[in-house]
Order: structure tokens, then sequence, then C-alpha cells
């Protein structure tokens, strides 16, 4: 693993490693105990979107590593306007030992990583969103669901964290259903990928379908970063597929409810249901952290 790009960059592994790096490492951090492994190593974070979390998460977990951060905002370094992509990562490469970048196209951080010289992580792209996963089925885990014995629906656009999620679901062994409206659903090279790995992955248009005997329900917005403009057409194609306490009821008892944050509040998810006791939307925000400083370590330093 030298780029974190796609869930594909991992194998099983990998991501149980990770995982028991990152318990180990939120241990020390609830125990105050220092665990500077990254001191003296520099983080360059690239961004073409806005960010609350990626940002936030990268930063302190730097910090906490003993390491440092510098945010490039998207008027900063203007990715392929003001300097081509590659000369950007030419330059960074020279300076900072590390690069995190969220992206419109995932062919940017795929030419970073090729140019750099240094270990380039997705902070989100068109494609795929690998560090939310990660944190998302840790979480899972976290709370007693073994991948091989979950059942995750995801209902709503076919988007980038929908991508990451069913990739991991296939290294993992995690069930995952897919509901979307016709015309949203996952990229089909994705899926196939994801079956390849052994996933069982499914896909239906309706999303009670969808979240029947499930042990989790995800979703996310309909229109994400860089789609505003078809905002209204979108609404209009996924209306049905809220998730809301109706909804909810269909799945197992007590199922958890997951969501990557930022939500639209009253399209995807109702406020009852982000806010209510079945929702893991804060413990995922939160092990965005945790997850992402086992990352970093693996890349950026020595093993933990
Ligand atoms: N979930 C997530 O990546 O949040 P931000 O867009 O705020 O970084
Ligand atoms: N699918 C969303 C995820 C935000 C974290 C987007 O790309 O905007």
């Amino acid at each position: 693993m030298t780029h974190f790009l796609s869930i594909l960059d991992l194998t099983r592994g990998d991501v149980e490693e990770i995982f028991a790096a990152a318990a180990r490492l939120k241990t020390q951090q609830k125990r105050g105990e220092p665990h500077h492994l990254l001191q003296g190593r520099t983080l360059a974070m690239i961004f073409e979107k806005p960010s609350l979390r990626t940002r936030v998460s990268f930063e302190v977990g730097m910090f906490q590593l003993g390491g440092h951060t510098i945010h490039l905002a998207p008027e900063t370094v203007q990715l392929g306007v003001r300097e081509s992509v590659s000369d950007v990562a030419r330059n960074l490469g020279r300076w900072v030992d590390g690069i995190m970048a969220r992206v419109f196209h995932q062919a940017t951080v795929e030419a970073l990583a090729r140019a750099s010289g240094v270990p380039v992580i997705n902070g989100l792209s068109d494609r795929e969103h690998p560090c939310q996963a990660l944190a998302d089925v840790f979480t899972l885990s976290e709370h007693g669901f073994d991948p091989k014995k979950t059942r995750l629906a995801f209902v709503g656009d076919g988007n980038n964290v929908c991508h990451s999620l069913v990739l991991l679901a296939g290294l993992l062994g995690m069930t995952i259903v897919v509901s979307s409206p016709n015309g949203f659903e996952p990229d089909l090279d994705v899926v196939q990928r994801a079956r390849a790995l052994g996933a069982s992955v499914e896909l239906v248009h309706v999303p009670v379908e969808a979240v029947r005997g499930a042990d989790a329900i995800y979703t996310d917005v309909w229109t994400s970063m860089g789609q505003e403009a078809e905002r209204e057409k979108r609404v209009r194609a996924f209306q049905g597929y809220q998730v809301n306490r109706a909804l909810v009821a269909h799945a197992k008892p007590g199922a958890r409810v997951m969501h990557c944050l930022p939500a639209h509040r009253g399209e995807e998810i109702t406020d009852d249901v982000l806010d209510g006791p079945q929702s893991l939307a804060l413990a995922q925000a939160e092990n965005r952290l945790h997850v992402q400083k086992a990352v970093l370590v693996r890349l950026l330093g020595r093993h933990v």
C-alpha cells in the first residue's frame, strides 16, 4: 500500500491491520497517552471542494501524531488552472511527506500519485470516498457487527460513498443491498469488481425491499458536491427514497442508521432518524479521526 486512492488499493489483511491500529490509537488518544508516530512529518491537504470532517479529522489526526498539516484551499492552488496537476505534485513532493486531496475527478488523485513521489490519500473524488467507508465499517465492527454476517442497505444515490462501501463489502465479505432510482445506481464496473472480490451486492429499486432484514441502513445526500445544478431534478427522482421512521421499521429491530454527513435534513433523512438512538452518524464522524490516523501512520511513518 503506497497510496490510498481507492478501496481497491487495500487487501483484506490491510483493512484488518488498519482497524487494529485504529483501535489502539483510539485507546491511546482517549487515555491521553502520547503517540507521536509522525513527529516532524508534514501532510499537505489540497481541497477542490468544501469540507468539515475531512479537513478537521486529518488536521487533528496529524497533530495528535506529532506531525503537521498545510491546508491548501481551492483558490490557493487552483489545480490544473494556475498550474498543472503534475507540476503541483512534483513541487509538493519536494517538501511534504504525504498529500491528502479532495478532488472533482478520480484522475486527479491518480495524477498526483504518479507525479508527487510521496503517498497520496483520496479525501473524496467523484468516484470514491475510501476514508469514509473504512471509518464506517470500523464503526460497525465497534458496534458488534462482523462484516461477514452483516447486511447493509444503502438507500439513495449510487455515488462515491456508495462505491467505496460496495468495494469494501467485496473485500470483507459483507452483504450490501443498494436501492436507487433508475439512472442513479452505482457504476456497473464497481459492482462487478466488488462481486469479483466475493461480495454479495444486490441492486433493487424499492427501498423497502433493500432494508428488509438489514442490520444497518446507510444513506447520503441526493445531490453531491459539484452536482448542484441537478438539484431539482434529483430531488424529484429521489422521492420515496427518504430514510424515515416508516422505512427503518422494515429493517431488523434496532437496526443502525448511518450517514457520512453532511446531511440534507428533510431530504434523504429525517431529523428524528438522524438524531435518534439508532443513528451512528456521529460515531462514524469521530472514527474518521482514528481510522485515518492508522492510514497516515501506515503510509507516512513506521508501523504501529
Ligand atoms: N463526510 C465527510 O467527508 O464530510 P466533509 O465533507 O465535511 O469532509
Ligand atoms: N456524496 C457526498 C459525500 C460528502 C462527504 C458528496 O460527494 O458531496
